[in-house]
């Protein structure tokens, strides 16, 4: 069973179920339209690839709030898209100049700049309308407007495309611990965050579960960015699936050129650990979300 997660059998079932339940959607929503190359760009980078980690999580917090996961797939779907464009768009030569993307030429390699460019925004545009036109109609109107509105907030200058602005205004420059955390927050936490809320939100969740999801959505978010951080300096282009040792040939602050190695270990274990605890502390009873967060710690080790 091919599973990011594999210590546990049953985890490692389940996250296949759910993700073959994303992927199926996904192609569904993706179907090739004209014009038919911008079609294919944007498949490219969207369909059969990606561990649907944040997809997953938006399955798993409806089940923990009680509701009906269905409800949930055109939104965590948006969301893979979401991440996809932010992916063919962090890969541009005028960015992070990679060719490698998921262990495959990134999509500019394929289709070109131009089209590249393009495909992210197909995408960018097109999520939002997968959520309005699939979420089902007994979904209460005022949770969907309020759930488009955080997706586009996690997407826009308060999220990635805010966080990836500061990340490349900061190659090559000393910054502060404020702006540092900020670029952590908005390019990568933002977006987990919402993975977890849309779940809850879709399933009526109280106000107290939408916190505590809200805050392990966070840690778990930003533990992920310290985790890739330190993936970009210590793991091969064959276990990344991208160029390592990137971030510091382009200059770019990351928790281990901020804080270096020891620290980012360090922090990364706490805000994992503290993930963890919060949902044991407030009886949220979720192998999964267990799970991701120590897989998140794990993978480095490995
Ligand atoms: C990569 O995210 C981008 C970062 C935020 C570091 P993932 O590692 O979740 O990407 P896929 O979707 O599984 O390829
Ligand atoms: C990830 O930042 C955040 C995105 C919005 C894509 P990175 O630039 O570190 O992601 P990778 O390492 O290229 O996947
Ligand atoms: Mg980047
Ligand atoms: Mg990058
Ligand atoms: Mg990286």
């Amino acid at each position: 069973m091919v599973s990011f997660i594999s210590e546990n059998f049953d985890l490692a079932r389940a996250v296949e179920q759910d993700k073959q339940l994303i992927n199926s959607h996904l192609e569904n929503y993706l179907k090739v339209g004209q014009p038919k190359t911008l079609w294919k760009a944007m498949r490219y980078s969207t369909i059969s690839c990606g561990k649907r980690l944040r997809a997953i999580l938006s399955l798993e917090s409806a089940r923990i709030c009680g509701g009906n996961p269905e409800n949930v797939l055109p939104a965590a779907c948006a969301l893979e898209m979401l991440h996809a464009q932010s992916l063919i768009h962090d890969d541009l030569p005028c960015m992070d100049d990679d060719d490698f993307r998921r262990g495959k030429p990134s999509n500019h390699k394929v289709y070109g700049e131009a089209m590249a460019v393009l495909a992210g925004d197909a995408l960018l545009a097109y999520a939002p309308q997968v959520i309005i036109e699939h979420t089902p109609d007994s979904v209460d109107k005022k949770v969907l407007f309020q759930l488009i509105n955080e997706f586009l907030h996690a997407a826009g200058p308060g999220g990635i495309v805010g966080g990836q602005a500061v990340d490349i205004q900061s190659e090559n420059k000393t910054i502060g611990t404020g702006e540092f955390d900020y670029i952590i927050t908005r390019k990568t936490a933002e977006l987990f965050k919402f993975a977890l809320r849309a779940g809850a939100l879709l399933s009526g969740a109280s106000n107290e579960k939408l916190d505590v999801l809200t805050e392990y959505g966070k840690k778990i978010g930003y533990a992920f960015q310290i985790a890739d951080d330190i993936l970009d300096v210590e793991a091969t282009l064959q276990e990344l699936g991208k160029t390592p040792g990137k971030d510091s040939k382009a200059g770019k602050n990351t928790y281990v050129s901020f804080y270096g190695p020891d620290k980012a270990m360090r922090d990364l274990e706490d805000l994992t650990r503290s993930a963890r605890e919060l949902l044991i502390n407030n009886n949220i009873n979720s192998s999964l979300l267990i799970g991701i967060a120590d897989y998140i710690t794990q993978k480095v080790k490995k």
